[in-house]
């Protein structure tokens, strides 16, 4: 009584001082207080525009169409077309999936109105004859439920139901996960992609079921172990949990995963990893569920995972796809659903490197006007230019940047603002707000129909898409909000408040942990022996493998790869080498207003407009966005935010880069940074250097000019291989490592191999000779040329 109290006089002040606050008090791009409301009343208006009009237009299938204004439900007529079915059960789900939107915005009355919607809609709760996927209707259905029961009972909430509400949503919930959790009683323990809600396992044709991927395998396990910790039954938690385990257990000597199996036996169907579809909720998960369940285990997979990701997959603007047995680039395209990793990379604390990814999900916002589904970072194979009409010459164009974009579309997802939230919470830079501002004009002018939002079904040609997929509602408009929200609750509360992968935020309160592991429960024999015949399985094979070698086995070799992103640059036309360094865009404006206080990312940041530079052959504007402005030299905020004094632009690297894989038998330590100095004991384990070619005229990558200077001193004797005998006065050529292991070296850092204890291993010694090299000033030599900050000592 008395916080409802509290908060109505709250709201009741605020309406009092809004009411003036539009005119004086509203200056766009300043984000006072009063800004801030007002964008976060758009949002809110916005939700409810869409909300209100799947209530009369699209409940109580499970989607309306914004532009036909007609529901959009399962495709009854073809059980084969899973990309609707898979997510679409008729089981009303914007309706469930929005509740927890609605808890956000503190509506209480609405928030009430809309469960008892859920409550009379299924009355025989989830019995549909509908095949559908595990993995999604567990997020959006299952954790829909199980986070707006978490409200209704929390008396810290202002949407707290009290004796109101009888806990029908969480009977709800395990309705569904009973009917899901029958896909994982198979003989590897890994579940089945999909079931059927009545029938079970009955009704599955074998296409149905052949391949699921790692994040549908490994994901459930954080909605099914809250779901044990509210229903007390340890079942969901330890059978999902084993299919988690499971999965980490399919993974490569790398520790990368790869991404698609055959749950019926466990084979893999390719090496091919990344972080985007089908295996990003699997590195969220560990994460969040080593935060959420205090689990040591779970957050050794999130280490050792991103471990993995960034000794093997990381660039400077993104993660690249590679091979999971080896390590090398497997595909030169970067996918919609990756954006999401700058989010989980803020909770896991690596913040810098957070802002570097974003930076490319911004770039691509700034192109297409949102993200594609899968963008081609390089060039695809040139077209040949026709001649002729101005027609033909069009379609070329188009069909130049189609290329550019494998998947075309953009169904208004939700990662890019959920990173960008993610980054604005962690640095208060009002250069994520501005981001935030720009998504909010598209949803109020680009992708507002009359029934909903339709996002881009075709970024080059602009085509719109007459859908709007639940996540909508439940995910990218309540990042929108809370971005602009700095009162919300979520973010004073002292609860371990974690999102889902489909924003639903979850948390477990102390006397609901301590009397789950006081008073847990596991009764379900089918269940209980499923879990027992798997784990004598196991161990079974466990003492099979042990009889055997122990430890892995890998040859010494040096792979070079190339460098996808950088490797672009060799490429360039070389008349380009002789003109000024300018850099390509770096906009000039008068002093700011706000002297005291600069966006850090605008003003500080030399790489801002790197990518633009380096991709500018496959980031190609299409002819709907050619007019618009980047987001973040937008004249008002740039003016605003931009310390003049300061901002600059790195001359973009003209040099080329590649990387070096040394693979040598043993366990590697993990590379740090001290004094500019990485220190290494031994040559054990994996090393990936990105070495950078100097030669004279170029820039290298930390925007110096290249003179002759280093070359007249350098030594390119091989000391070990006195029979090698070069030229010391005349090298054309000298290498630097920029980066190893993932970690990005500053400039004029080194990495110092220890001498003694490399020369006492035989191996070591014999690795170090045969591979490289080295000079009179202990510098390791490559192809007889020096690596001018590598060495012995
Ligand atoms: C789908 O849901 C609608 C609305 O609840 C209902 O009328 C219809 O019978 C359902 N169809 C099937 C095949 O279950
Ligand atoms: C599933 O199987 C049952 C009988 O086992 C049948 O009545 C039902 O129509 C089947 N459903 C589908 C979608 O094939
Ligand atoms: C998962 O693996 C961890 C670490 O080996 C173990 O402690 C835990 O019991 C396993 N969980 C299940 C359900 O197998
Ligand atoms: C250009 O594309 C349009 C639409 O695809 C097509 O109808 C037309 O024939 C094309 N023109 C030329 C000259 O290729
Ligand atoms: C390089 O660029 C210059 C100026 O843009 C142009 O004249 C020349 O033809 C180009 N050379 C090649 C090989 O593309
Ligand atoms: C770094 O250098 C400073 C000053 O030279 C020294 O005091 C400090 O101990 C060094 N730190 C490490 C980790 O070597
Ligand atoms: C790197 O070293 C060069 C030459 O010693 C020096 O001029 C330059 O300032 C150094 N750069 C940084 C970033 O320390």
């Amino acid at each position: 009584m008395l916080i409802s109290y509290g908060l109505s006089l709250l709201s009741l002040l605020c309406l009092v001082l809004c009411s003036d606050a539009n005119g004086a008090r509203f200056a766009k791009y300043s984000f006072n207080r009063w800004e801030l409301l007002e964008y976060r009343a758009q949002v809110k208006e916005l939700f409810y525009f869409a909300h209100d009009s799947y209530l009369t237009k699209g409940y109580p299938f499970d989607e309306v169409r914004p532009l036909s204004c007609v529901p959009k439900g399962r495709n009854f007529d073809d059980i084969e077309d899973t990309i609707t079915n898979d997510v679409l059960g008729n089981f009303s789900a914007t309706l469930i999936d929005s509740l927890t939107t609605i808890a956000i915005f503190n509506d209480k009355q609405k928030f009430q109105e809309m469960i008892e919607l859920v409550r009379i809609s299924f009355r025989n709760k989830f019995d549909l004859d509908s095949t559908i996927q595990v993995f999604e209707t567990t997020i959006r259905i299952v954790g829909g439920l199980i986070s707006s029961h978490l409200y209704a009972t929390d008396p810290s909430k202002c949407v707290y139901l009290g004796s109101e509400y009888d806990g029908f949503l969480l009977q709800f919930a395990r309705d569904m996960a009973d009917r899901l959790l029958p896909a994982y009683l198979t003989s590897t323990g890994l579940p089945l992609p999909r079931i059927n809600l009545r029938h079970g396992l009955r009704n599955l044709t074998a296409d149905l079921v052949a391949e699921n991927n790692v994040a549908a395998m490994g994901g459930p396990m954080f909605e099914f172990t809250i779901l044990s910790y509210l229903t007390g039954d340890e079942k969901y938690a330890a059978v999902t949990r084993y299919a988690m385990n499971k999965t980490w257990s399919l993974r490569s000597e790398l520790d990368l995963l790869p991404m698609s199996f055959n749950p019926a036996n466990g084979q893999c169907y390719s090496h091919f990893t990344g972080i985007g579809a089908s295996i990003d909720s699997f590195y969220e998960y560990a994460l969040k569920g080593a935060i959420l369940f205090d689990d040591a285990h779970l957050y050794e997979i999130w280490r050792d995972s991103y471990t993995a990701l960034v000794n093997n997959c990381k660039a400077d603007w993104f993660y690249v796809n590679a091979q999971s047995n080896t390590g090398q680039l497997s595909a030169p395209w970067i996918d919609s659903l990756g954006a999401f990793f700058p989010g989980l990379q803020v909770l896991a604390g690596d913040l810098e490197d957070a802002v570097f990814k974003n930076m490319m999900s911004l770039k691509l916002w700034n192109t297409f006007g949102g993200i594609p589904e899968r963008w081609q970072f390089q060039s695809a194979t040139t077209l040949q230019q026709p001649v002729g009409s101005a027609e033909a010459s069009k379609n070329f164009t188009v069909e130049h940047q189609k290329l550019n974009v494998p998947l075309e579309w953009y169904p208004l997802r939700p990662e890019f603002i959920e990173s960008t939230y993610f980054l604005y919470r962690a640095t208060k830079d009002p250069f994520y707000l501005n981001i935030g501002i720009e998504i909010l004009e598209s949803f109020k002018t680009r992708f507002k129909f009359a029934c909903g939002f339709g996002g881009i079904q075709d970024v080059v040609t602009g085509e719109v898409q007459d859908r709007m997929e639940t996540f909508v509602l439940s995910e990218t408009l309540k990042y929108l909000y809370l971005l602009f929200d700095e009162d919300n609750e979520l973010h004073h509360t002292r609860d371990n408040m974690i999102f889902s992968t489909e924003a639903h935020p979850m948390w477990l309160k102390p006397d609901v942990i301590l009397q789950y592991s006081q008073n847990k429960r596991f009764d379900d024999e089918l269940y209980l022996r499923h879990l027992e015949r798997h784990r004598a399985e196991d161990a079974r094979l466990a003492a099979r493998r042990n009889k055997g070698f122990f430890g892995r086995k890998r040859l010494a070799g040096l792979a070079k790869s190339f460098f996808a992103d950088e490797e672009l640059r060799t490429d360039m036309n070389d008349s380009q080498e002789t003109q000024p360094d300018e850099p390509p865009i770096c906009p000039s404006v008068s002093t700011s207003t706000y002297p005291w206080s600069y966006s850090p990312t605008l003003s500080y940041f030399d790489r801002l407009f790197e990518i633009d530079y380096r991709f500018s052959d496959t980031l190609i504007r299409p002819a709907s966005m050619a007019n618009r402005d980047p987001i973040e030299t937008r004249k008002g905020f740039y003016d605003q935010w931009a310390d003049s004094r300061h901002a600059s632009c790195r001359v973009p690297s003209t040099t080329e880069s590649f990387e070096l894989i040394l693979d040598v038998p043993g366990r590697s330590s993990p590379v740090r940074l001290a004094n500019g100095t990485i220190k290494c004991k031994t040559l054990s384990g994996r090393w990936k250097f990105r070495v950078e070619k100097l030669q004279p005229g170029k820039t290298d990558v930390y925007g110096n000019r290249i003179t002759t200077t280093p070359f007249q001193t350098a030594d390119c004797n091989n000391i070990f291989r006195p029979d090698q005998h070069f030229d010391p006065r005349t090298p054309t050529l000298l290498y630097q490592v920029t980066a190893l292991n993932g970690l990005a070296l500053p400039h004029n850092a080194t990495v110092v191999f220890d001498r003694n204890n490399i020369l006492n291993n035989p191996e070591h010694r014999r690795t170090l000779y045969e591979l490289f090299g080295c000079n009179p000033q202990s510098q390791l030599l490559l192809d007889s040329a020096p690596i001018i900050n590598l060495y012995l000592s």
